[in-house]
Protein backbone atom coordinates (compact mmCIF):
# COMPACT_ATOMS: atom_id res chain seq x y z
CA UNK A 1 0.00 0.00 0.00
CA UNK A 2 1.51 3.38 -0.76
CA UNK A 3 -0.51 5.65 1.69
CA UNK A 4 0.15 4.99 5.31
CA UNK A 5 -2.14 5.58 8.26
CA UNK A 6 -0.91 6.75 11.55
CA UNK A 7 -2.80 6.77 14.61
CA UNK A 8 -1.75 9.55 17.59
CA UNK A 9 -2.27 12.57 18.52
CA UNK A 10 -1.58 15.65 16.47
CA UNK A 11 0.96 17.03 18.83
CA UNK A 12 2.83 13.83 18.98
CA UNK A 13 3.42 12.93 15.63
CA UNK A 14 6.86 12.87 13.75
CA UNK A 15 6.44 14.46 10.64
CA UNK A 16 7.91 17.04 8.62
CA UNK A 17 4.88 18.62 7.66
CA UNK A 18 1.43 17.63 9.54
CA UNK A 19 -1.87 19.56 7.13
CA UNK A 20 -4.53 20.70 8.24
CA UNK A 21 -8.57 21.83 6.42
CA UNK A 22 -10.06 24.91 7.26
CA UNK A 23 -13.56 26.09 5.88
CA UNK A 24 -14.71 29.48 6.40
CA UNK A 25 -16.73 28.73 9.34
CA UNK A 26 -14.59 25.97 11.11
CA UNK A 27 -10.99 26.57 11.30
CA UNK A 28 -8.70 23.48 12.14
CA UNK A 29 -8.35 22.97 15.98
CA UNK A 30 -5.79 20.55 17.81
CA UNK A 31 -6.02 19.35 21.15
CA UNK A 32 -2.89 19.60 23.65
CA UNK A 33 -0.84 21.95 22.14
CA UNK A 34 0.89 25.41 23.60
CA UNK A 35 -0.74 28.14 23.34
CA UNK A 36 1.70 29.40 20.67
CA UNK A 37 0.74 26.94 18.19
CA UNK A 38 -2.73 27.56 19.15
CA UNK A 39 -2.00 31.42 18.15
CA UNK A 40 0.19 30.53 14.94
CA UNK A 41 -3.08 28.09 13.93
CA UNK A 42 -5.23 30.76 14.44
CA UNK A 43 -3.67 33.34 12.59
CA UNK A 44 -3.10 30.90 9.88
CA UNK A 45 -6.60 30.24 9.65
CA UNK A 46 -7.37 33.85 9.59
CA UNK A 47 -5.03 34.40 6.27
CA UNK A 48 -6.39 31.21 4.50
CA UNK A 49 -9.94 32.25 5.39
CA UNK A 50 -11.40 28.98 4.24
CA UNK A 51 -10.43 29.90 0.87
CA UNK A 52 -9.76 26.41 -1.56
CA UNK A 53 -7.02 26.82 -2.74
CA UNK A 54 -4.88 29.07 -0.02
CA UNK A 55 -2.18 27.68 2.01
CA UNK A 56 -0.50 28.88 5.02
CA UNK A 57 2.82 27.46 6.46
CA UNK A 58 4.45 27.57 9.74
CA UNK A 59 7.28 26.51 11.35
CA UNK A 60 7.06 24.95 14.73
CA UNK A 61 10.34 25.28 16.21
CA UNK A 62 10.33 22.15 18.40
CA UNK A 63 7.60 23.18 20.61
CA UNK A 64 5.41 20.47 19.23
CA UNK A 65 6.40 16.78 17.21
CA UNK A 66 5.35 18.11 13.51
CA UNK A 67 8.42 20.59 12.50
CA UNK A 68 5.72 22.68 10.56
CA UNK A 69 2.03 23.30 10.00
CA UNK A 70 0.41 23.44 6.84
CA UNK A 71 -3.41 24.91 6.52
CA UNK A 72 -5.41 24.79 3.57
CA UNK A 73 -8.73 26.40 2.69
CA UNK A 74 -11.32 23.86 1.52
CA UNK A 75 -14.21 26.64 0.51
CA UNK A 76 -17.52 27.04 1.84
CA UNK A 77 -19.71 24.91 0.48
CA UNK A 78 -17.58 21.38 0.50
CA UNK A 79 -18.42 20.14 -3.01
CA UNK A 80 -17.50 16.37 -4.48
CA UNK A 81 -13.79 18.10 -5.38
CA UNK A 82 -13.23 20.39 -2.73
CA UNK A 83 -11.27 18.05 -0.76
CA UNK A 84 -9.77 16.34 -3.93
CA UNK A 85 -8.60 19.86 -4.86
CA UNK A 86 -7.52 21.15 -1.44
CA UNK A 87 -5.56 17.66 -0.89
CA UNK A 88 -3.81 18.51 -4.59
CA UNK A 89 -2.88 21.81 -3.32
CA UNK A 90 -1.08 20.21 -0.30
CA UNK A 91 0.72 17.68 -2.10
CA UNK A 92 1.75 20.09 -4.93
CA UNK A 93 2.95 22.61 -2.00
CA UNK A 94 5.20 19.99 -0.32
CA UNK A 95 6.38 18.62 -3.27
CA UNK A 96 7.10 22.29 -4.50
CA UNK A 97 9.55 22.16 -0.86
CA UNK A 98 11.17 19.58 -0.87
CA UNK A 99 9.86 18.03 1.93
CA UNK A 100 9.98 13.72 1.75
CA UNK A 101 6.54 12.97 3.65
CA UNK A 102 3.86 15.59 4.64
CA UNK A 103 0.99 13.97 6.97
CA UNK A 104 -2.91 14.91 6.56
CA UNK A 105 -5.15 15.33 9.54
CA UNK A 106 -8.36 13.75 8.52
CA UNK A 107 -11.23 16.98 9.55
CA UNK A 108 -13.54 15.18 11.92
CA UNK A 109 -17.20 14.02 11.58
CA UNK A 110 -18.73 17.39 12.62
CA UNK A 111 -17.00 18.62 9.20
CA UNK A 112 -17.57 16.27 6.59
CA UNK A 113 -18.56 12.81 5.90
CA UNK A 114 -15.02 10.95 7.17
CA UNK A 115 -14.45 7.38 4.89
CA UNK A 116 -15.49 9.44 1.57
CA UNK A 117 -13.24 12.65 2.53
CA UNK A 118 -10.09 10.27 3.38
CA UNK A 119 -10.74 9.08 -0.09
CA UNK A 120 -10.58 12.19 -2.14
CA UNK A 121 -8.40 13.36 0.04
CA UNK A 122 -6.07 10.36 -0.57
CA UNK A 123 -7.02 10.60 -4.44
CA UNK A 124 -6.30 14.03 -4.93
CA UNK A 125 -3.01 13.73 -3.29
CA UNK A 126 -1.54 11.06 -4.83
CA UNK A 127 -3.41 12.33 -8.54
CA UNK A 128 -1.68 15.65 -7.58
CA UNK A 129 2.08 14.22 -7.48
CA UNK A 130 1.61 11.82 -10.39
CA UNK A 131 4.15 12.83 -13.35
CA UNK A 132 5.26 11.32 -16.80
CA UNK A 133 8.53 11.97 -16.68
CA UNK A 134 9.69 8.43 -18.36
CA UNK A 135 11.30 10.40 -21.10
CA UNK A 136 13.76 13.08 -19.16
CA UNK A 137 16.76 12.63 -19.05
CA UNK A 138 17.01 14.57 -16.15
CA UNK A 139 14.54 13.46 -12.98
CA UNK A 140 12.89 16.66 -10.92
CA UNK A 141 12.49 16.05 -7.77
CA UNK A 142 9.06 14.76 -8.64
CA UNK A 143 11.02 11.42 -9.67
CA UNK A 144 10.97 10.90 -6.15
CA UNK A 145 7.43 12.09 -4.82
CA UNK A 146 6.94 12.78 -0.89
CA UNK A 147 4.79 9.84 0.82
CA UNK A 148 1.95 10.68 1.84
CA UNK A 149 0.62 9.60 5.78
CA UNK A 150 -3.10 9.63 6.69
CA UNK A 151 -3.48 10.96 10.31
CA UNK A 152 -6.47 9.63 12.01
CA UNK A 153 -7.85 7.05 13.26
CA UNK A 154 -6.82 3.64 11.77
CA UNK A 155 -10.16 1.67 11.89
CA UNK A 156 -11.20 -1.02 9.80
CA UNK A 157 -13.25 1.25 7.51
CA UNK A 158 -10.59 3.52 7.47
CA UNK A 159 -8.03 1.78 6.04
CA UNK A 160 -10.38 0.12 3.98
CA UNK A 161 -11.14 3.58 2.30
CA UNK A 162 -7.24 4.29 2.32
CA UNK A 163 -6.64 0.96 0.38
CA UNK A 164 -9.74 1.79 -2.10
CA UNK A 165 -8.23 5.02 -2.96
CA UNK A 166 -4.95 4.09 -3.28
CA UNK A 167 -5.89 0.92 -5.95
CA UNK A 168 -8.14 3.61 -7.84
CA UNK A 169 -5.06 5.98 -7.76
CA UNK A 170 -3.05 3.52 -8.86
CA UNK A 171 -5.20 2.93 -11.74
CA UNK A 172 -5.92 6.28 -12.92
CA UNK A 173 -1.85 6.89 -12.98
CA UNK A 174 -1.29 4.02 -14.96
CA UNK A 175 -4.17 5.05 -17.36
CA UNK A 176 -2.60 8.48 -17.55
CA UNK A 177 0.93 6.87 -17.91
CA UNK A 178 -0.29 4.53 -20.95
CA UNK A 179 -2.10 7.05 -22.16
CA UNK A 180 1.12 10.21 -22.23
CA UNK A 181 2.90 7.16 -23.85
CA UNK A 182 4.30 8.78 -27.73
CA UNK A 183 2.86 6.67 -30.65
CA UNK A 184 6.50 5.48 -31.65
CA UNK A 185 6.71 3.52 -28.37
CA UNK A 186 2.75 2.37 -28.25
CA UNK A 187 1.45 0.46 -31.26
CA UNK A 188 -1.38 -1.77 -31.24
CA UNK A 189 0.50 -4.72 -30.39
CA UNK A 190 2.77 -2.85 -27.80
CA UNK A 191 -0.85 -1.69 -26.05
CA UNK A 192 -1.16 -5.55 -26.26
CA UNK A 193 1.61 -6.31 -24.42
CA UNK A 194 0.62 -4.06 -21.94
CA UNK A 195 -2.73 -5.50 -21.09
CA UNK A 196 -0.72 -8.96 -21.18
CA UNK A 197 1.36 -8.25 -18.51
CA UNK A 198 -2.18 -7.27 -16.13
CA UNK A 199 -3.37 -10.98 -16.50
CA UNK A 200 -3.01 -13.49 -13.98
CA UNK A 201 -5.15 -14.08 -11.27
CA UNK A 202 -9.01 -13.67 -11.92
CA UNK A 203 -7.79 -11.68 -15.30
CA UNK A 204 -7.45 -13.71 -18.74
CA UNK A 205 -5.65 -11.50 -21.47
CA UNK A 206 -6.58 -12.73 -25.57
CA UNK A 207 -5.02 -10.53 -28.09
CA UNK A 208 -7.46 -11.31 -31.12
CA UNK A 209 -4.28 -10.89 -34.35
CA UNK A 210 -5.04 -9.05 -37.65
CA UNK A 211 -4.91 -12.71 -39.53
CA UNK A 212 -7.84 -13.86 -36.77
CA UNK A 213 -9.70 -10.75 -37.20
CA UNK A 214 -9.53 -10.90 -40.94
CA UNK A 215 -11.04 -14.18 -40.92
CA UNK A 216 -13.42 -13.19 -37.93
CA UNK A 217 -14.80 -10.60 -39.99
CA UNK A 218 -13.74 -7.94 -38.21
CA UNK A 219 -13.83 -5.31 -41.07
CA UNK A 220 -14.66 -1.97 -39.27
CA UNK A 221 -10.66 -2.63 -36.99
CA UNK A 222 -9.33 -4.26 -40.34
CA UNK A 223 -10.51 -1.23 -42.24
CA UNK A 224 -9.22 1.19 -40.38
CA UNK A 225 -6.03 -0.94 -39.49
CA UNK A 226 -5.08 -1.66 -43.06
CA UNK A 227 -2.94 1.63 -43.96
CA UNK A 228 -0.33 1.16 -41.57
CA UNK A 229 2.65 -1.25 -40.78
CA UNK A 230 1.89 -1.23 -37.45
CA UNK A 231 -0.65 -4.02 -37.48
CA UNK A 232 -4.26 -3.97 -35.66
CA UNK A 233 -5.98 -6.14 -33.09
CA UNK A 234 -8.23 -6.50 -30.45
CA UNK A 235 -7.40 -6.67 -26.75
CA UNK A 236 -10.17 -8.92 -24.50
CA UNK A 237 -9.68 -8.76 -20.72
CA UNK A 238 -11.76 -11.01 -18.67
CA UNK A 239 -12.04 -10.50 -15.03
CA UNK A 240 -13.79 -12.96 -13.61
CA UNK A 241 -15.29 -11.73 -9.82
CA UNK A 242 -18.47 -13.17 -10.10
CA UNK A 243 -20.08 -16.53 -10.30
CA UNK A 244 -19.61 -18.35 -13.28
CA UNK A 245 -23.04 -17.96 -15.26
CA UNK A 246 -23.36 -14.36 -14.36
CA UNK A 247 -23.59 -11.75 -17.61
CA UNK A 248 -20.33 -9.77 -17.36
CA UNK A 249 -20.58 -6.19 -17.82
CA UNK A 250 -18.49 -5.04 -20.94
CA UNK A 251 -16.04 -1.84 -21.09
CA UNK A 252 -15.42 -1.08 -24.52
CA UNK A 253 -12.12 1.41 -25.19
CA UNK A 254 -11.12 3.55 -28.59
CA UNK A 255 -7.31 2.52 -28.81
CA UNK A 256 -6.09 4.66 -31.90
CA UNK A 257 -2.37 4.67 -31.36
CA UNK A 258 -2.08 7.31 -33.75
CA UNK A 259 -4.90 9.24 -35.50
CA UNK A 260 -3.72 10.82 -38.86
CA UNK A 261 -6.73 11.07 -40.64
CA UNK A 262 -5.83 8.66 -43.15
CA UNK A 263 -6.77 9.27 -46.55
CA UNK A 264 -8.77 12.15 -45.46
CA UNK A 265 -5.59 13.65 -43.55
CA UNK A 266 -6.00 16.04 -40.74
CA UNK A 267 -3.97 19.54 -40.33
CA UNK A 268 -0.88 19.80 -39.02
CA UNK A 269 -2.03 22.05 -36.11
CA UNK A 270 -1.72 19.99 -33.16
CA UNK A 271 -1.66 16.67 -34.75
CA UNK A 272 0.77 15.64 -32.01
CA UNK A 273 -2.12 15.22 -29.88
CA UNK A 274 -3.46 12.13 -31.93
CA UNK A 275 -1.16 9.69 -29.83
CA UNK A 276 -4.37 10.94 -27.24
CA UNK A 277 -7.00 8.75 -29.40
CA UNK A 278 -6.03 5.28 -27.53
CA UNK A 279 -7.24 7.11 -24.04
CA UNK A 280 -10.19 5.38 -24.37
CA UNK A 281 -8.48 2.04 -24.19
CA UNK A 282 -6.51 3.25 -21.68
CA UNK A 283 -9.41 4.24 -19.32
CA UNK A 284 -10.84 0.53 -20.03
CA UNK A 285 -7.36 -0.88 -18.78
CA UNK A 286 -7.34 1.21 -15.74
CA UNK A 287 -10.99 0.07 -14.99
CA UNK A 288 -9.56 -3.83 -15.20
CA UNK A 289 -6.98 -2.87 -13.20
CA UNK A 290 -8.85 -1.32 -10.47
CA UNK A 291 -11.28 -4.19 -10.44
CA UNK A 292 -8.67 -6.66 -10.09
CA UNK A 293 -7.26 -5.25 -7.02
CA UNK A 294 -10.25 -4.78 -5.31
CA UNK A 295 -11.16 -8.41 -5.92
CA UNK A 296 -14.82 -6.96 -7.22
CA UNK A 297 -17.60 -10.08 -6.73
CA UNK A 298 -18.69 -9.75 -10.55
CA UNK A 299 -17.87 -10.23 -14.05
CA UNK A 300 -16.04 -7.16 -16.12
CA UNK A 301 -14.50 -7.48 -19.59
CA UNK A 302 -12.81 -5.10 -21.44
CA UNK A 303 -12.65 -4.68 -25.09
CA UNK A 304 -10.03 -2.27 -26.58
CA UNK A 305 -9.60 -2.46 -30.69
CA UNK A 306 -6.57 -1.22 -31.59
CA UNK A 307 -5.49 0.67 -34.86
CA UNK A 308 -3.07 3.42 -36.15
CA UNK A 309 -4.67 4.82 -38.42
CA UNK A 310 -2.04 5.92 -41.27
CA UNK A 311 -2.63 7.48 -44.60
CA UNK A 312 -0.69 5.34 -47.32
CA UNK A 313 -1.15 3.00 -51.06
CA UNK A 314 -2.42 0.40 -48.51
CA UNK A 315 -5.17 2.63 -47.05
CA UNK A 316 -8.58 2.35 -47.11
CA UNK A 317 -10.74 5.35 -48.80
CA UNK A 318 -13.87 7.13 -49.03
CA UNK A 319 -15.83 5.63 -50.71
CA UNK A 320 -14.63 2.01 -49.95
CA UNK A 321 -17.82 0.03 -48.84
CA UNK A 322 -16.73 -2.39 -45.67
CA UNK A 323 -18.60 -4.89 -43.74
CA UNK A 324 -18.71 -4.74 -39.95
CA UNK A 325 -18.59 -7.54 -37.68
CA UNK A 326 -22.47 -9.02 -37.52
CA UNK A 327 -22.66 -8.14 -40.97
CA UNK A 328 -23.74 -4.79 -41.63
CA UNK A 329 -22.58 -3.11 -44.85
CA UNK A 330 -21.04 0.71 -44.33
CA UNK A 331 -20.11 3.80 -47.37
CA UNK A 332 -16.84 5.26 -46.03
CA UNK A 333 -17.30 8.67 -46.57
CA UNK A 334 -14.35 10.23 -44.53
CA UNK A 335 -11.47 7.57 -43.32
CA UNK A 336 -10.85 10.13 -40.09
CA UNK A 337 -14.47 8.94 -38.98
CA UNK A 338 -12.30 5.82 -37.63
CA UNK A 339 -13.51 5.45 -34.15
CA UNK A 340 -17.40 4.64 -34.77
CA UNK A 341 -16.03 1.42 -37.17
CA UNK A 342 -13.40 0.06 -34.70
CA UNK A 343 -16.18 0.15 -32.08
CA UNK A 344 -18.80 -0.93 -33.64
CA UNK A 345 -16.99 -3.67 -34.90
CA UNK A 346 -16.19 -4.42 -30.71
CA UNK A 347 -19.74 -4.11 -29.68
CA UNK A 348 -21.32 -6.42 -31.91
CA UNK A 349 -18.71 -8.74 -30.65
CA UNK A 350 -19.85 -7.83 -27.14
CA UNK A 351 -23.59 -8.82 -27.83
CA UNK A 352 -22.82 -11.92 -29.28
CA UNK A 353 -20.18 -13.35 -27.71
CA UNK A 354 -21.40 -12.40 -23.46
CA UNK A 355 -24.99 -11.13 -23.90
CA UNK A 356 -23.47 -8.57 -20.93
CA UNK A 357 -25.57 -7.18 -18.52
CA UNK A 358 -24.66 -3.80 -19.50
CA UNK A 359 -22.34 -2.33 -22.28
CA UNK A 360 -20.34 1.18 -21.70
CA UNK A 361 -18.07 2.72 -23.79
CA UNK A 362 -15.06 5.24 -23.92
CA UNK A 363 -13.58 7.32 -26.81
CA UNK A 364 -12.64 10.20 -28.04
CA UNK A 365 -14.62 9.74 -30.78
CA UNK A 366 -15.93 13.74 -32.00
CA UNK A 367 -14.64 16.90 -32.36
CA UNK A 368 -18.24 18.06 -32.25
CA UNK A 369 -18.42 17.39 -28.37
CA UNK A 370 -15.34 19.59 -27.52
CA UNK A 371 -17.52 21.83 -29.57
CA UNK A 372 -20.62 21.01 -27.60
CA UNK A 373 -19.47 21.01 -24.00
CA UNK A 374 -15.73 22.10 -24.21
CA UNK A 375 -13.04 20.62 -22.47
CA UNK A 376 -14.49 20.23 -18.57
CA UNK A 377 -17.59 17.90 -19.87
CA UNK A 378 -17.77 14.84 -21.40
CA UNK A 379 -20.48 13.64 -23.62
CA UNK A 380 -22.74 10.90 -22.31
CA UNK A 381 -25.74 8.92 -24.74
CA UNK A 382 -27.93 5.72 -23.40
CA UNK A 383 -30.29 4.02 -24.75
CA UNK A 384 -31.46 3.37 -21.07
CA UNK A 385 -32.64 6.23 -18.92
CA UNK A 386 -31.76 4.31 -15.21
CA UNK A 387 -28.21 3.74 -16.22
CA UNK A 388 -27.15 7.40 -17.87
CA UNK A 389 -29.10 8.51 -14.74
CA UNK A 390 -26.84 5.99 -12.11
CA UNK A 391 -23.81 6.85 -14.24
CA UNK A 392 -24.64 10.90 -13.68
CA UNK A 393 -25.07 10.13 -10.45
CA UNK A 394 -21.57 8.78 -10.12
CA UNK A 395 -20.40 11.52 -12.33
CA UNK A 396 -21.30 14.32 -9.82
CA UNK A 397 -19.79 11.72 -6.98
CA UNK A 398 -16.72 11.44 -8.42
CA UNK A 399 -16.62 15.09 -10.09
CA UNK A 400 -16.25 13.47 -13.23
CA UNK A 401 -18.52 15.53 -15.34
CA UNK A 402 -20.79 14.54 -17.93
CA UNK A 403 -23.56 15.66 -19.59
CA UNK A 404 -26.42 13.57 -21.54
CA UNK A 405 -27.16 14.40 -25.31
CA UNK A 406 -30.38 12.87 -26.38
CA UNK A 407 -30.62 10.21 -28.69
CA UNK A 408 -33.63 9.94 -30.84
CA UNK A 409 -34.64 8.02 -33.73
CA UNK A 410 -34.10 10.67 -36.21
CA UNK A 411 -30.59 10.27 -36.04
CA UNK A 412 -30.46 7.34 -37.85
CA UNK A 413 -31.84 9.18 -40.72
CA UNK A 414 -28.65 11.06 -41.09
CA UNK A 415 -26.12 7.71 -41.66
CA UNK A 416 -28.20 6.36 -44.31
CA UNK A 417 -26.44 5.35 -47.53
CA UNK A 418 -27.55 5.39 -51.41
CA UNK A 419 -25.22 2.32 -51.60
CA UNK A 420 -25.02 0.48 -48.59
CA UNK A 421 -27.09 0.19 -44.83
CA UNK A 422 -24.86 2.52 -43.59
CA UNK A 423 -22.17 5.77 -43.95
CA UNK A 424 -19.75 6.91 -41.33
CA UNK A 425 -20.37 10.63 -41.52
CA UNK A 426 -23.83 12.64 -41.04
CA UNK A 427 -24.98 15.54 -43.04
CA UNK A 428 -22.58 18.72 -43.02
CA UNK A 429 -21.71 19.82 -39.25
CA UNK A 430 -25.11 18.84 -37.53
CA UNK A 431 -24.58 16.76 -34.17
CA UNK A 432 -21.56 15.30 -34.84
CA UNK A 433 -21.50 13.80 -31.26
CA UNK A 434 -24.78 11.92 -31.49
CA UNK A 435 -24.70 11.36 -35.29
CA UNK A 436 -21.60 9.26 -34.13
CA UNK A 437 -23.24 7.64 -31.35
CA UNK A 438 -25.84 6.74 -33.25
CA UNK A 439 -23.52 5.00 -35.74
CA UNK A 440 -22.48 2.74 -32.82
CA UNK A 441 -26.28 2.08 -31.87
CA UNK A 442 -26.43 0.24 -34.76
CA UNK A 443 -24.42 -2.69 -33.38
CA UNK A 444 -26.55 -2.46 -30.04
CA UNK A 445 -29.46 -4.38 -29.80
CA UNK A 446 -31.02 -3.74 -27.02
CA UNK A 447 -28.39 -4.37 -24.02
CA UNK A 448 -28.39 -1.35 -21.52
CA UNK A 449 -25.68 0.74 -23.12
CA UNK A 450 -24.04 4.02 -22.46
CA UNK A 451 -21.19 5.86 -24.55
CA UNK A 452 -18.69 7.93 -23.11
CA UNK A 453 -17.46 10.82 -25.63
CA UNK A 454 -14.23 11.95 -24.13
CA UNK A 455 -12.28 14.00 -26.87
CA UNK A 456 -12.65 17.03 -24.48
CA UNK A 457 -11.73 15.63 -21.50
CA UNK A 458 -9.14 12.70 -21.99
CA UNK A 459 -6.58 15.26 -22.10
CA UNK A 460 -5.37 18.80 -20.61
CA UNK A 461 -6.25 21.18 -24.41
CA UNK A 462 -5.85 24.70 -24.30
CA UNK A 463 -9.48 25.72 -22.85
CA UNK A 464 -9.49 23.24 -20.12
CA UNK A 465 -10.18 24.37 -16.90
CA UNK A 466 -6.81 23.45 -14.66
CA UNK A 467 -7.17 21.09 -11.84
CA UNK A 468 -4.46 20.88 -9.47
CA UNK A 469 -4.81 16.55 -9.48
CA UNK A 470 -4.63 16.91 -13.13
CA UNK A 471 -1.36 17.63 -14.49
CA UNK A 472 -0.39 18.82 -17.64
CA UNK A 473 -1.47 15.50 -20.25
CA UNK A 474 -3.82 12.55 -19.80
CA UNK A 475 -6.08 12.65 -17.00
CA UNK A 476 -7.42 9.45 -16.91
CA UNK A 477 -11.22 10.87 -17.28
CA UNK A 478 -14.05 7.75 -16.28
CA UNK A 479 -11.81 5.34 -14.64
CA UNK A 480 -12.68 6.99 -10.95
CA UNK A 481 -16.56 7.32 -11.91
CA UNK A 482 -16.79 3.68 -13.18
CA UNK A 483 -15.38 2.47 -10.53
CA UNK A 484 -17.95 4.23 -8.41
CA UNK A 485 -20.73 3.47 -10.86
CA UNK A 486 -19.71 -0.55 -10.49
CA UNK A 487 -18.99 -0.37 -6.46
CA UNK A 488 -22.22 1.36 -5.74
CA UNK A 489 -25.33 -0.19 -4.50
CA UNK A 490 -27.50 2.34 -6.94
CA UNK A 491 -25.46 0.34 -9.87
CA UNK A 492 -28.25 -2.16 -10.65
N1 LIG B 1 -10.11 11.24 -32.87
C1 LIG B 1 -10.92 12.10 -33.64
C2 LIG B 1 -11.78 13.02 -32.77
C3 LIG B 1 -11.04 14.08 -31.98
C4 LIG B 1 -10.62 15.24 -32.59
C5 LIG B 1 -10.83 13.92 -30.65
C6 LIG B 1 -9.98 16.21 -31.85
C7 LIG B 1 -10.20 14.89 -29.89
C8 LIG B 1 -9.76 16.04 -30.50
C9 LIG B 1 -11.87 11.31 -34.53
O1 LIG B 1 -11.35 10.13 -35.03
C10 LIG B 1 -12.21 12.17 -35.70
O2 LIG B 1 -11.33 12.51 -36.42
N2 LIG B 1 -13.49 12.51 -35.83
C11 LIG B 1 -13.93 13.35 -36.90
C12 LIG B 1 -15.24 12.82 -37.41
C13 LIG B 1 -15.72 13.48 -38.66
C14 LIG B 1 -14.78 13.20 -39.82
C15 LIG B 1 -17.12 12.97 -38.97
C16 LIG B 1 -14.08 14.76 -36.35
O3 LIG B 1 -14.50 14.93 -35.20
O4 LIG B 1 -13.75 15.70 -37.07
MN1 LIG C 1 -10.25 10.41 -36.79
ZN1 LIG D 1 -9.89 9.22 -33.90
Amino acid sequence: MHTKIVHSSPATHDTPALCLFATPSKPPLLDSIPAQIASALQDSALEVRGELGKIAVFHTLGMIKPDRILVAGTGADITPDAFRIASAHIARKIRDMGLSEFAIRIPPDTVCDVLASTGQIVEGARLALSEFNQYKTAKSNASRPPRLVISSDSTAAMTAAVRRADIISDAVISTRNTANLPPNDCTPLMLADMARKMAGGRTKCTVVSKSALAKGGFGGIMAVGKGSRNDPCLVILEYRGGPARQKPAVLVGKAVTFDTGGISLKPGDRMDEMKFDKCGGCTVLGILQAAAALKLKQNIVGLIPSVENMPGGESYRPGDIIRLYGGKTVEILNTDAEGRLILADALSYAEQHYSPRLIIDFATLTGACIVALGNDVAGMISNSTPLAESLYRSSVRTAEPVWRLPLEDNYARMIKSDVADIKNMGIARSAGTIVAAAFLQEAIKDTPWAHFDIAGVAWTQQATTPKPYNPKGATGFGVRLVMDYLTSADSS
